[in-house]
């Protein structure tokens, strides 16, 4: 079967089918065509909670279906590849962070939600890379524990000075491989360019940038920017999609492996399965952890 002819059947399938198909902007562009909805994790969330479908595929890695299974508990949720996660969702467990709660009395504990729904049950509360310093902002709590990305909470700390972030050794390997040096060098070959980055990065990386922000926040800001050049600093898909969304602008990346071989497990092959019924994986999480994982969920759409 053609690539075209895939997606023709997979968008009369999932509309025969009531299927809602959500794409996070690391897929691939012939899985973007098809999805429903692509975004951000945040924008993904939102979109989880109102999309009217019984049925809703998750294109992306597994806690970003857990997260529309905690929102929509009634609806099946298929994970387009049952092997997509992400390291750094499962960088901890729960006694590291009541420990860490224990050692810290009186903090509150912020979930960056690239964490297990397990992780989310012991946190009051979620963050995303586009919700995190306004979240951060509008808690009562000063004292805040932030799990697990530490170049996320350093950038949150730097944001909110007044609130005193407790921060510990975790994150993206994908963003961690980006370095100063890499920034130097792209931007001593592209002098005119802006460097557009994600605050998964480190310090030294983003202390260069002209903006700083999630996956959909850097491609709405070089769509609508008057510059013509762009250094993108995150995972390469995001440079490749903006080359064909904006032809007449230019966009480079860091290097050539700052891919999220997670993301990138799911073709299309498996999204047309998935619809078919033959490929993917059901996310099944028991009643107690979706109560107390969807309290830290809910409580970041209200405060963010
Ligand atoms: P965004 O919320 O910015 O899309 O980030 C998700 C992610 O996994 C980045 O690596
Ligand atoms: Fe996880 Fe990093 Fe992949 Fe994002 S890019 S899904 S944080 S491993």
């Amino acid at each position: 079967m053609t690539v075209r002819r895939m997606q023709d059947e997979i968008i009369r399938l999932k509309k025969e089918k009531d299927i809602c198909i959500l794409a996070h902007s690391y897929q691939a562009r012939e899985i973007i065509e098809v999805a429903d909805y692509v975004g951000d994790s945040f924008q993904l969330s939102v979109k989880a909670q109102t999309a009217p479908q019984d049925t809703v595929i998750m294109c992306g890695v597994r806690f970003m279906a857990e997260t529309v299974k905690i929102l929509s508990p009634h609806k099946r949720v298929i994970l387009s590849h049952p092997d997509a996660g992400c390291p750094m969702a499962e960088q901890m467990d729960v006694d590291l962070i009541r420990q860490l709660q224990a050692n810290n009395p009186g903090a509150a504990t912020v979930a960056y939600i690239n964490t297990t729904a397990q992780l989310k049950t012991v946190c009051d509360v979620c963050v995303t890379s586009s919700s995190a310093v306004k979240i951060v902002r509008n808690m009562a709590a000063d004292k805040i524990i932030f799990i697990p990305d530490c170049n996320l909470g350093a950038y949150v700390q730097e944001q909110v000075p007044d609130k005193k972030l407790i921060l510990v050794h975790g994150g993206c390997p994908t963003h961690a491989k980006m370095t100063e040096e890499d920034v130097l060098a792209a931007k001593k070959a592209h002098p005119d360019a802006l460097f557009l980055v994600h605050p998964e990065c480190t310090r030294e990386v983003t202390k260069h940038a002209d903006y700083i922000g999630s996956t959909s926040g850097i491609m709405d800001y070089a769509k609508k920017s008057e510059a013509r050049e762009f250094i993108i600093g995150t995972e390469n898909s995001i440079a490749e999609h903006l080359q064909y969304e904006c032809p007449d602008k230019k966009f480079y990346v860091l290097g050539r492996d700052l891919v999220c071989h997670n993301m990138k497990l799911t073709t299309l092959p498996d999204v047309y399965g998935c619809v078919v019924g033959t490929a993917g994986c059901d996310i099944e999480l028991d009643g107690d952890t979706i109560a107390a994982a969807g309290r830290c969920i809910d409580e970041m759409l209200r405060l963010g």
